[in-house]
């Protein structure tokens, strides 16, 4: 026990020396995680923190893993050990065989058998992972553990200090090109981005990548390609993978050499792994791919006048699928009245319905405002049917004061439905003036003028398939959504 605790201390000293050290963040993880492993006697450990959208795991640092096992492919948070981000300390005996492990033939081909999980927690909420790997069957001790938990806090303080050195980076630039051209707008805040990228273009996809709220993992997987006996003796892997397309992407350059053996690789890859998405892009190709989605300058939806994206068309639908498994659930057996209010619920009513899975009914109802300040509500098309003794869902985009919402609702219970909740898509609680309750919402929206997926501006932008910011210049003085 003594030369145990004697271990820890010593390898606490390293890791609060070099945690300490002007290295880069990637160097930091990486001596942390020789450190943790070899003082509880394990053979690897991986470092792993959060991806923006919080769906995904990145290796910020590693020791005694293959390259193979550490880019064997995106790690999921809901698939892989997902008791981590709960904040519990997990434990696996046996990597081959435990339902909790995403890739369980890869760790069984790697020779991994146990694996210690360790919640990585800024204020509580988990923000990363700490991974200990065995070879040989093992249990960890508590004082393991606990040696463990030290190490993890001092990573957090690691994540959140890179974190804010690459905010204040990207502030600077973003003054910069402001100080430029006053057109140009700011990139959204990203949570940390532990990336060290191997070219200066792949930067740039990543930040318009960002730009669209478009999820992305880079090099998550690397692909054998050709073995020669036992051994790989080549591998491809691709630049990027974007998870909500399910679809790899290799940057091209335009050196015609280095196209042709990428061109090679990718058919070899292709032959080999006929199910894996994969695409050979130069910028424009991007571009075009944006627009399929109805994204970036070519896309067909007007985007012109959008300062950001807030969230793009697969985060929306998510979530709505989510909501809609909720309320599902919530009224499992019962028959549902869904009351819409024109117009812009139109997206949000069309998308949930679809992923209901009760019997449901619709109506809708139209409202205008008048007197002086606009804040007298009249009801100018009513309910078809009679909801009295139904259950019924109030379907919105979105609650900002709240007065609409509070109007119709006393409207509504006054026609005795057997029960009467609220499902609303946005919630801008920075503006409310009446308190309404509400029962089911998607995103709590910042205090902005949001566009897009029914919402307008001037009738305009409702056909974007997702909620953007519009540029302040275009907004001064209107009242926002
Ligand atoms: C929006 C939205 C809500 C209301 C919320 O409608 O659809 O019904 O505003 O605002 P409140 O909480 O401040 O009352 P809008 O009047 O823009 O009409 P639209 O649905 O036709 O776009």
């Amino acid at each position: 026990m003594g030369s145990a605790r004697g271990s820890y201390y010593s390898a606490l000293k390293q890791i609060t020396k070099v945690a300490n050290s002007a290295l880069s963040l990637r160097r930091i993880c990486n001596s942390i995680a020789k450190s943790a492993a070899t003082a509880v006697q394990a053979n690897g450990c991986r470092i792993l923190s959060l991806n923006p959208q919080k769906e995904y795991l990145i290796t910020v640092g590693a020791y005694g893993l293959s390259d193979l096992y550490l880019k064997k492919g995106p790690l999921d948070v809901h698939k892989s050990l997902p008791d981590i981000l709960d904040g519990k300390v997990v434990f696996i005996a046996d990597a081959a065989k435990d339902k909790r492990v995403q890739y369980p033939q890869i760790a069984l081909a790697q020779g991994i058998s146990s694996i210690l999980g360790i919640p990585v927690l800024e204020k509580g909420e988990a923000i990363g992972e700490i991974r200990i790997y065995t070879r040989e069957p093992r249990q960890f001790s508590e004082a393991d553990k606990s040696f463990l938990l030290s190490v993890a806090d001092i990573c957090a303080v690691i994540f959140e200090r890179a974190e804010l050195h690459q905010l204040l980076e990207q502030d600077y630039k973003a003054n910069e090109k402001r100080r430029k051209s006053s057109r140009v707008s700011p990139l959204p805040a990203t949570t940390l981005r532990p990336t060290s990228f191997a070219h200066p273009s792949e930067e740039d996809f990543a930040k318009l990548l960002d730009f669209y709220c478009i999820e992305w993992l880079y090099e998550p997987r690397s692909f054998p390609l050709r073995w020669e006996g036992d051994k790989i003796a080549e591998m491809f892997t691709p630049d990027f993978y974007l998870p909500e397309l399910d679809l790899y992407v290799e940057l091209t350059t335009l050196k015609q050499h280095l196209l042709t053996e990428k061109n090679r690789k990718l058919r070899q890859l292709r032959e080999l792994y006929p199910e894996v998405n994969i695409r050979l892009l130069n910028k424009n190709d991007f571009l075009k791919l944006l627009a399929k989605y109805g994204y970036g300058p070519l896309g067909e939806a007007k985007v012109e006048g959008i300062d950001r994206v807030l969230y793009s068309h697969a985060k929306i639908q998510r979530r709505v699928k989510t909501l809609a498994r909720h309320i599902s659930r919530d009224y499992a057996g019962q028959r549902l009245v869904l009351i819409g209010i024109l117009k812009g619920v139109v997206c949000f009513m069309a998308d949930l319905m679809q992923n209901l899975s009760l019997p449901v009914t619709l109506d809708f109802m139209a409202i205008s405002y008048y007197g002086g300040d606009g804040q007298v509500v009249k009801i100018t098309r009513d309910l078809d049917s009679s909801i009295t003794g139904q259950h019924v869902l109030m379907v919105e985009d979105i609650v900002d004061t709240g007065m609409t919402l509070n109007y119709i609702l006393s409207h509504l219970s006054a026609h005795n439905p057997a029960s009467l909740r609220v499902c609303t898509l946005l919630d801008k609680k920075a503006r409310r003036l009446i308190n309404v309750p509400l029962d089911y919402v998607g995103f709590e929206v910042p205090d902005e003028f949001v566009v897009g997926y029914g919402l307008d501006y001037k009738g305009e932008y409702r056909n974007l398939p997702f909620i953007g910011i519009l540029h302040p210049e275009l907004t001064k003085g209107a009242e926002p959504h």
